[in-house]
């Protein structure tokens, strides 16, 4: 059971995950402004995913509904969250509908599952683990049921120098990482209490093809096509490790399928940090547009200046990121010139309103970049 599929990087995970195993799988998404089916197109037509393949549209905190998916899976992977930092300044509401009560919901579905597969509680099977300490392995009394919190490098909040690992304490500071937090404190604390196989992820900064254009390297091709200003927040200089979707989905499949029950897992870019300006040139470069489409516009409220992580973990897995910022990002920039159909009817829709709400006014006090 995948949740939230209809999105960015778990649909690039069902589509991966169906083609490279035997597995069938249940998409749930509740098909929020981010959800798109388009982005799973074709699965249920295809004669080699059609039969392993259904989608369900629902929300995540429906848990009566969670518990009768639940039932007829071994695994949820939750992908589902409002995703965006900047609207969950201006509307956390639904960040924490999702990220607390959502989470909370699909948990006392898997507990309900664990449970009645004969799963005990951790100290019963002898496993007590916090994320990213060694965890005891999955024991006799596991019900072999998995839950798999798809997490964010943002719930350590900014790292001035060095690298965040699994064992850091979360210093969240926008709502969005804050809820992500909050749904990763009740997934370790279902897995301390009731003994639950979980594992949780934490990806970096991630892009690509099909990424809603509202995010920076989306926003910024989308606006470079048409000619319109890029706004750049406050002086451009925040660090991001970039991490091409793919890469991120197949480190999840690696947690899903390999991760230790209890830990967390960070999947770091491909360990080049690049400060927004020089993402911003690269884009610009490839479509050969002017460096004066970018304006400098008043800052995001709580800005975290740097992300890094550690990927020790995973590595040990056997994970490596496969695709380089440069081959990314030229994928990405052609992908969405070539796929115009795709995102400007996104771009008439909800996303015209909080576009104004977000830059209309920034762009009023915007100076050259
Ligand atoms: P996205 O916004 O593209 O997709 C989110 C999906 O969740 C949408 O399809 C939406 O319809 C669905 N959804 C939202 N609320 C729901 C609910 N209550 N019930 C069911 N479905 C619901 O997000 P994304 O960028 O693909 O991110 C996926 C996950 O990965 C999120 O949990 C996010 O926190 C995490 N993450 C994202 C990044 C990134 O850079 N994009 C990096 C690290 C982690
Ligand atoms: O680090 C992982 C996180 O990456 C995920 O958990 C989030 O779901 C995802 O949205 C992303 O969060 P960021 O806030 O880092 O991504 P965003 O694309 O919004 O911004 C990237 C950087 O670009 C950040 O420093 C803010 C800046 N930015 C962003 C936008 C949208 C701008 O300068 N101008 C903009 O218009």
């Amino acid at each position: 059971m995948v949740t939230g599929a209809a999105g960015f990087i778990g649909s690039t995970f069902v589509r991966r995950r169906l083609a490279a195993t035997d597995d069938h799988i249940t998409v749930v998404d509740k098909l929020t402004y981010a959800g798109n089916p388009a982005n799973l197109r074709g699965l249920d037509e295809d004669p080699a995913t059609r039969d392993r393949y259904r989608f369900v549209q629902a929300d995540i905190a429906d848990e009566p509904l969670m518990r009768e998916l639940a039932a007829e899976s071994d695994a949820i992977v939750n992908f589902a969250a409002e995703s965006h930092v900047d609207r969950s300044i201006l509307e956390p509401a639904a960040f924490l509908h999702t990220g607390v009560m959502g989470v909370y919901s699909l948990l006392e579905a898997a507990r309900a599952e664990h449970e009645r597969r004969g799963g005990g509680s951790s100290r019963e099977s002898g496993g007590s683990s916090t994320p990213g300490r060694p965890a005891a392995p999955v024991s006799s009394a596991s019900s072999g049921f998995r839950f798999v919190q798809v997490s964010t490098d943002e719930v350590y909040g900014p790292v001035p120098v060095g690298l965040s690992r699994e064992s850091d304490a979360m210093r969240p500071t926008s709502p969005y990482s804050a809820a992500k937090a909050a749904g990763e404190h009740l997934v370790s604390a279902y897995h301390e209490t009731h003994g639950l196989d979980t594992v949780i992820t934490r990806g970096a900064n991630t892009y690509g093809p099909r990424q809603y254009p509202e995010k920076l390297i989306p926003l910024f091709v989308t606006n470079a096509l048409d000619d319109e200003p890029l706004p750049m927040y406050g002086d451009g200089m925040q660090r991001r490790d970039w991490l091409f979707v793919s890469d991120h989905a197949d480190g999840i499949g690696v947690a899903l399928d390999h991760g230790e029950s209890g830990g967390a897992y960070n999947i770091p870019g491909d360990g080049v940090e690049r400060p927004n300006r020089a993402v911003t040139e690269a884009i610009l470069e490839a479509l050969g547009k002017p460096w004066s489409l970018v304006r400098r516009v008043p800052d995001r409220p709580g800005h975290d200046r740097r992300y890094a992580l550690d990927g020790t973990r995973l590595r040990a897995l056997g994970w490596q990121p496969q695709v380089a910022f440069e081959e990314g990002i030229a994928t990405t920039v052609a992908w969405y010139a070539q796929n115009r159909d795709w995102w400007e009817p996104i771009k008439r829709g909800d996303w015209a309103d909080f576009y104004r709400a977000q830059y209309a006014w920034r762009l009023e006090q915007s100076v050259e970049a």
